[in-house]
């Protein structure tokens, strides 16, 4: 498929297909994310391939839990909305597969000569750090589309972010960032029509 096909044809798929993804296709889905640009080359990422039903469902409930404990506001819609985030925020648990992606903090150079500490720095520095965790999980997405599956790109779960990095086992040094859920598309989601890109291009000469 050519780039811009698969760019213009990404769509977020939520509704998967029962039958498995194999590993290997997975695995591809991830050596093509890792070739992403990362902030100086740190490469900081780790991925956890998660495939079974148990697990996400029990992904999934700690998630339920999490989203019941925010307190709710005065507005009438705030029940509604909290059972319309949990479907979004829980639909993985569905999915034939999940790639989690895990994030090692980066240390700047500047980090080691400002009186600063780390926290600050990656604020100045406009989170690098999440930046290159987009350009990766982009790629996955593509690369996803181009192999013939449907992904979703999922940040919503991570409201359980603490409970999820020890049930997926991850190393101390990485923090969970979001989640891709991949599967066979039950049907192809309508694709909703894009802004103009007039209305948000300025160009100064
Ligand atoms: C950072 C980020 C977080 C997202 N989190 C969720 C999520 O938690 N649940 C979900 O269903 N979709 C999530 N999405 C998918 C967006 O809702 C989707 O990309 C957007 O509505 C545009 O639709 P499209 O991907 O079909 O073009 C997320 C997308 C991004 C980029």
């Amino acid at each position: 498929m050519e780039l811009k096909q698969a760019i213009e044809s990404r769509t977020s798929v939520r509704v998967y297909k029962k039958d498995p993804v194999p590993l290997e296709d997975l695995k591809e889905m991830i050596r093509l994310a890792s070739l992403a640009p990362s902030v100086a080359n740190s490469q900081p990422w780790t991925f956890v391939i998660v495939t079974n039903k148990p697990l996400l469902e029990d992904m999934a409930r700690k998630v339920v839990r999490q989203l019941e404990n925010i307190p709710e506001n005065e507005s009438r819609a705030a029940k509604n909305i909290k059972s319309q985030v949990e479907w979004f925020a829980t639909f993985f648990q569905d999915a034939p597969a999940l790639i989690a992606v895990a994030m090692e903090r980066y240390e700047s150079v500047l980090e080691k000569g400002v009186a600063m500490d780390h926290d600050e720095v990656n604020r100045i520095r406009n989170y690098p750090d999440f930046q290159s965790a987009g350009a990766c999980i982009q790629n996955m997405l593509l690369a996803a589309v181009d192999m013939g599956y449907g992904a979703c790109w999922l940040s919503a779960p991570m409201m359980a972010k603490d409970t999820l990095e020890k049930m997926l086992g991850l190393e101390e040094k990485f923090k969970l960032t979001a989640f891709v859920a991949v599967g066979k598309p039950e049907n192809i989601p309508v694709k909703m029509p894009p802004r103009d890109v007039k209305e948000f291009i300025r160009i100064i000469q």
